[in-house]
């Protein structure tokens, strides 16, 4: 698909089809985040793939925002990874890594077929108990993948576009 297409036409997929994406598919997506950029290049993203009736139903369990997804990834920053600023207390790298990261990953998802959701809605700290992650590791976010459903459709937030004058100022 051509670039503009793909970040034009990508939603956020709420309802899938209950079909296993492929795996080399889903190395694709995994590969996308691979070639993000991360601050001084340190990779501090930890990226854990659910796919088994086990995991699906746990995950599923500690966040109505699962959806019907085959296929989540709770993406995690290891906190001791991260590039920290020399210059101010606090700055920090982590956050903006894991979010280029998952957005490389959305978008090469949508590029082939494959839908995705960035889900905010859930308690990190039930996510890292549930599923074993190292006491040094914070789960940032879900994503759910799979082949959205026939009858799947952006919300209406989808739309909400606020006008760029809003949001960009020229100084
Ligand atoms: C940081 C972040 C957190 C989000 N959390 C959730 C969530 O918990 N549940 C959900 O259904 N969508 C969530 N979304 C998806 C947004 O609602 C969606 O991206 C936004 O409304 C724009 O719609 P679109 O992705 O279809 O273009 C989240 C998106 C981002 C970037």
């Amino acid at each position: 698909m051509e670039f503009k297409n793909v970040i034009k036409e990508r939603y956020s997929v709420r309802k899938y089809k209950p079909d296993m994406i492929r795996d080399d598919e889903l190395n694709r997506i995994l590969e996308a985040g691979m070639l993000a950029p991360t601050g001084c290049n340190y990779q501090p993203q930890r990226i854990y793939v659910l796919k088994s009736d086990e995991a699906i139903a746990k995950i599923r369990s500690l966040s109505r925002c699962a959806f019907d997804a085959p296929v989540v990834l709770p993406i995690a920053l290891d906190e001791t990874a991260d590039w920290k600023s020399p210059l101010e207390a606090g700055c920090r790298a982590g956050i903006q890594d894991v979010s280029i990261v998952s957005d490389h990953m959305m978008l090469a998802a949508w590029d082939i077929g494959i839908g995705s959701c960035w889900i905010n809605y859930f308690k990190p700290s039930e996510v890292k108990a549930a599923f074993g992650l190292p006491e040094n590791e914070t789960p940032v976010l879900l994503m759910t993948l799979g082949y959205p459903a026939d009858d799947s459709k952006p919300l209406k937030l989808h739309n909400e576009s606020k006008d760029m004058t809003e949001i960009v100022k020229i100084l």
